[in-house]
């Protein structure tokens, strides 16, 4: 058997290449090898040639994609490319190989030349993909699970907030009956004002429910529901700050209209949003300076804006004002729970519109636009 080519460069050439070199007979059985391919596979090239056939270094299931697809592959094309394969070694262990492979004929005997690649960066990498998608999967899987397990506790809560409001709402109705039978009763002074500050408390609650209904309506993604009606905004606003003025009597209230003030909204919810905004300019604005309102129509929309003078809106939280119980962390009501402009920016986006905010030392104001498509 020929193992050692007459060139001598060659010869270091073959033995130095970098990558397994081999020629087999038609049957598999090794008749050259280089130096590197019998050291990747633990013996001399002496061991290997005339003795060992290929598919004798494979793994079992190499060892059948080796006769089912390597050697029929071999006769029918004349060649394999690229092929991965588990080569054992001398001692058992098991490391990838991929494999390119030609066949040819000399002087009537059929040989096949093979290069190897120890592939096992390719096999990690492959392996760390596949991994990767099990993960991938398993990831997937377990949001859906989260999903379906959010979905439930959002209806459930959905119910319940329902419910507490439901039944939160006829006790409050109850009491606030009651203090308008005390005031008939020929109440005294003291009386008087103890019914006002009882009905206080009733409207305050009922606003309260009002905001958590409409944030869970939000919340669950069923968005603020409206109920559009051709309107004249000017007129609702007209009322809306007159409404306010009672509610705020120590503050000064200014509504000014602009422009023809017919538009399709839902006056109630507007009336809501700017309710909202003027209890901030009240809550966290100047006590002296008066808050204006302003409606204003034009041709391509609406707007509605609330102005206070005061301290700016401070940077820390400007970025998350809309966000459901952000609040400041300074001044205005103790009480407030961060719900206000959550509620007003879904009343705007009910109507496709959106809220802007300009606030430096001259004064806050947040303008809601609402586009008349
Ligand atoms: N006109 C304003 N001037 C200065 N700061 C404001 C003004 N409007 C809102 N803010 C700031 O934005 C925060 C968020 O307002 P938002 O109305 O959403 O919640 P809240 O007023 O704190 O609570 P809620 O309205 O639910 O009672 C407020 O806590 C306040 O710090
Ligand atoms: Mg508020």
């Amino acid at each position: 058997m020929d193992t050692v080519p007459g060139d001598s460069e060659h010869d270091e050439l073959f033995q130095a290449a970098p990558c397994g070199l081999l020629r087999t007979d038609e049957r598999g059985t090794v008749t050259r090898v280089n130096d590197r391919f019998a050291g990747w596979v633990g013996f001399t090239a002496e061991e290997l040639i005339g003795k060992v056939r290929l598919q004798d270094l494979l793994t079992v299931g190499a060892r059948i994609f080796h006769q089912t697809h390597w050697t029929p592959l071999l006769q029918m094309q004349g060649s394999v490319s690229e092929v991965k394969l588990e080569v054992r070694d001398r001692d058992g262990h098991t490391m990838p190989m991929v494999l390119n492979a030609i066949r040819s004929t000399a002087a009537g005997v059929v040989r096949h030349d093979i290069a190897a690649f120890v592939a096992h960066d390719r096999h990690k990498y492959e392996r760390e993909l596949i991994d990767a998608r099990k993960r991938t999967e398993a990831l997937v899987s377990e949001a859906t699970k989260l999903k379906e397990l959010a979905n439930t506790r959002a209806a459930v809560a959905e119910q319940m907030m329902g419910i507490v409001s439901h039944d939160l709402r006829n006790p409050l109705a109850l009491i606030l009956m009651s203090t308008e039978l005390l005031r008939r009763g020929n109440p005294t002074e003291n009386q008087v004002k103890i019914a006002d500050r009882v009905a206080r408390a009733v409207g305050h609650s009922n606003r309260l429910i009002a905001d958590l209904l409409d944030f869970t309506a939000a919340q669950l993604g069923k968005g603020i529901a409206i109920n559009r009606q051709a309107c004249n905004i000017h007129a609702v606003m007209a009322v809306c700050v007159d409404d306010l003025a009672q509610a705020f009597p120590k503050q000064q209230l200014r509504h000014v209209a602009q422009g023809n003030g017919d538009c399709s909204a839902d006056a109630v919810r507007l009336s809501q949003l700017v309710g909202n905004l003027v209890a901030n300019a009240v809550a966290y604005g100047s006590d002296v300076e008066p808050i204006a309102v302003i409606s204003a129509v034009d041709s391509s929309g609406f707007s509605l804006s609330v102005t206070n003078s005061g301290e700016p809106i401070p940077e820390d939280i400007r970025d998350s004002l809309f966000q459901p119980l952000s609040r400041g962390t300074t001044g205005g009501a103790a009480r407030s729970i961060g719900l206000g402009l959550f509620i007003v920016n879904e009343i705007a986006r009910a109507h496709s519109g959106k809220v802007t905010v300009q606030s430096d030392v001259a004064g806050t104001t947040f303008t809601a636009y609402f586009p008349l498509s």
